[in-house]
C-alpha cells in the first residue's frame, strides 16, 4: 500500500468499464420528468474515473470542457491515451482529492459526477470533496453520486470485514493482492461450509459468497478490499452533504421513477403519505432493500412549470441505438418483470426506427388525441427506453458538438490506443457519449466497428458490416 493512497487499493488497476449515468446529458430527462429545471452543462468535472473509459466516452462526444483526476498513475496514464487520441477537450490529472480540489487554475463547474467512489474513501475525501462541491459547484449545478446503500448491503459488512482481515493478517503479503484475495475466498467458502448461524440467519449470504467467487479479481479488490467501504443509509449520505449546499434531485436511474415497477400499492400510498424528501427515500431503500443508489443533487432546485416542461421535453432528441425488431418490451424491476405497454411504446419506436435523431412528442403526438396527456407518457416512455437499453440521447438541436467529430476516432485505431482489446465499449458522435450496442457480444470484443470503416473508404452499409464482421440486418441505412 502506498503512503499517498490512505488506504485505497493501487497495486492492480481497475475495470474498463463504462457508466451511463455519468453523463451529464443524461439529466436532463431525469429532472424534466421529476419537473426540475435542468442545468445548462458547459463545464464538467469526473472526480476518481478510474481507467477513464467512461469520462473519454463523454468528453469525445459533446460539447463540454472536462477536468477529471484519479490518483492512480495507472489509470491516468490509460485514461490520457484516449483523451490524447481523441483531442478531446479534456484536463486530465493523477492528483489526490486533497490536491486536485484544492487547485486554484480549475474552473467552476456545472456538473460534478463520481460514480463507484464515496462508499470507497475515508470521510477526510469526503469533507474535501463536499468542500469542493461548496465552492467549486455553480449555482444550479448538478452532482451525479452512486454509493453502496444500506439497508440492501447490511448484512454483508462483517463478512466483508473477516475477509478483508484474513487476507491482511493470514495470506502471504509477496505473493500480491490477487493472491490475498484468493486466500480470503477460499477462507469464506471453509467458513460456509460449517453452517455459522450468521449465515443461517442470513442465508443470501452463501448466495452472495459464491457470487463473489465469479467476479473479476480486479473488480473484488476496487469494490471490497479496500481499507473502506462503508455502504452508508440515504440519510447519512444527505447529512454528509448538507454542507455543499446541494439537495436531492432525482434518480439517475431513469427506471427508478416508475414506482409501480419497484413498489407495492400499499407501499407507493405510504411513501405518498411522507412530504420529507430524504425521509421518504430512506423508507424506500427498506422497501426496496436496496444496494446502490445513483442520485442527482443539485445547489438551488428550480420547479418547472408543466408547459416549460414540456416545451423542453420537445426540445430533447433522442434516437435509437437497437434495431426496432430487437427491442423487447420487457422491463425488470424489484417485483419482477413488468410488459410494457404496446399502445404507449410502439409509435415511439416506429418513429425512431429508421435511427435518425427525433423529437419524440412531436412526431407522434397525432397518433394519440390529447396532446399534455399524449406527452407526459411519452416523456415517460422516453425515459424508460433510455434505460432500457434501446434510447440514446442526443446532445442537441444541430449536432453533438465540438469535441463529437473527433469523437469516432478515439478508441478505434489499436496503435493509438493500444488496450484496445480491453475496451468493450464504443462512443458515437451521433449519440453524445451513449454507447450501450457497443458491448462484448459472446464475449469477444467488439469487431472492428463502422466509423473504422468509413475512415477506411467504405461508403455503404452493406461494406460496413461486412468490414465490421456484422450481419447489416438487412441493409438497414442511416
Ligand atoms: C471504485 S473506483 C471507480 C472508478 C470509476 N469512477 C468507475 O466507476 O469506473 C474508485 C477510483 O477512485 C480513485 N481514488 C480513490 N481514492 C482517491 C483519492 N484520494 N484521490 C484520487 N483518486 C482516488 C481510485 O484510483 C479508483 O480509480
Amino acid at each position: 500500500m502506498n503512503d499517498w493512497s490512505a488506504g485505497y487499493v493501487t497495486e492492480i488497476g481497475y475495470t474498463f468499464g463504462y457508466y451511463e449515468e455519468l453523463n451529464p446529458l443524461r439529466i436532463t430527462l431525469a429532472f424534466l420528468n421529476t419537473g426540475l429545471v435542468p442545468p445548462k452543462v458547459t463545464t464538467a468535472c469526473e472526480l476518481g474515473f478510474g481507467q477513464g473509459v467512461s469520462l473519454n466516452i463523454h468528453a469525445a462526444a459533446s460539447p463540454h470542457t472536462w477536468y477529471a483526476n484519479d490518483f492512480n498513475p495507472l489509470h491516468t496514464v490509460f485514461a490520457q491515451e484516449g483523451a490524447t487520441a481523441s483531442g478531446a477537450d479534456v484536463h486530465l490529472s493523477d492528483q489526490t482529492f486533497a490536491e486536485f480540489c484544492g487547485r486554484a487554475d480549475v474552473p467552476d463547474f456545472d456538473y460534478i459526477g463520481l460514480h463507484g467512489l464515496w462508499s470507497w474513501v475515508n470521510d477526510e475525501n469526503h469533507a474535501i470533496i463536499v468542500d469542493f462541491t461548496r465552492r467549486k459547484l455553480k449555482v444550479g449545478g448538478v452532482v451525479y453520486i452512486s454509493h453502496n446503500t444500506l439497508p440492501g448491503w447490511a448484512t454483508m459488512v462483517p463478512v466483508r470485514d473477516v475477509l478483508v482481515a484474513y487476507g491482511e493478517t493470514m495470506a502471504a503479503h509477496g505473493h500480491g493482492i490477487v493472491s490475498r484475495i484468493e486466500s480470503a475466498l477460499a477462507f469464506g467458502e471453509k467458513l460456509m461450509g460449517t453452517s455459522p448461524l450468521y449465515a443461517r440467519a442470513h442465508s443470501h449470504i452463501v448466495e452472495r459468497m459464491a457470487q463473489f467467487k465469479n467476479h473479476d479479481r480486479h473488480y473484488l479488490a476496487h469494490e471490497y478490499f479496500n481499507r473502506d467501504w462503508t455502504p452508508l443509509s440515504f440519510l447519512r449520505l444527505a447529512h454528509q452533504l448538507a454542507p455543499a449546499k446541494i439537495g436531492y434531485a432525482c434518480s439517475a436511474s431513469y427506471l427508478d421513477h416508475l414506482d409501480a415497477l419497484h413498489l407495492s400499492t400499499e407501499q407507493q400510498v405510504l411513501l405518498a403519505e411522507i412530504p420529507d424528501v430524504v425521509l421518504r427515500q430512506s423508507v424506500r431503500d427498506l422497501c426496496t432493500n436496496q444496494q446502490l443508489r445513483r442520485d442527482y443533487w443539485v445547489k438551488g432546485a428550480r420547479p418547472a412549470t408543466p408547459g416549460a416542461v414540456n416545451e423542453m421535453m420537445r426540445a430533447q432528441r433522442v434516437i435509437l441505438v437497437k434495431r426496432r425488431a430487437d427491442v423487447s418490451l420487457t422491463v425488470n424491476g424489484i417485483l419482477g418483470q413488468a410488459t410494457m405497454q404496446e399502445s404507449v411504446y410502439d409509435p415511439i419506436l416506429d418513429s425512431l426506427a429508421d435511427h435518425c435523431p427525433r423529437t419524440l412528442p412531436k412526431n407522434t403526438r397525432g397518433n394519440r388525441g390529447h396532446a399534455g396527456r399524449t406527452s407526459a407518457r411519452h416523456h415517460a416512455g422516453a425515459s424508460v427506453l433510455g434505460d432500457h437499453g434501446s434510447g440514446g440521447n442526443r446532445s442537441g438541436p444541430t449536432s453533438a458538438g465540438r469535441n463529437g467529430n473527433r469523437g469516432g476516432q478515439t478508441p478505434d485505431r489499436q496503435a493509438e490506443y493500444p488496450y484496445h482489446e480491453r475496451l468493450s465499449f464504443r462512443q458515437s458522435p451521433c449519440l453524445s457519449g451513449q454507447s450501450r450496442d457497443g458491448g462484448r457480444r459472446g464475449g469477444e470484443p467488439f469487431p472492428a466497428p463502422v466509423p473504422l470503416a468509413r475512415t477506411d473508404g467504405h461508403a455503404q452499409p452493406a461494406q460496413w458490416a461486412s468490414f465490421a464482421n456484422l450481419d447489416d440486418g438487412g441493409g438497414e441505412s442511416g
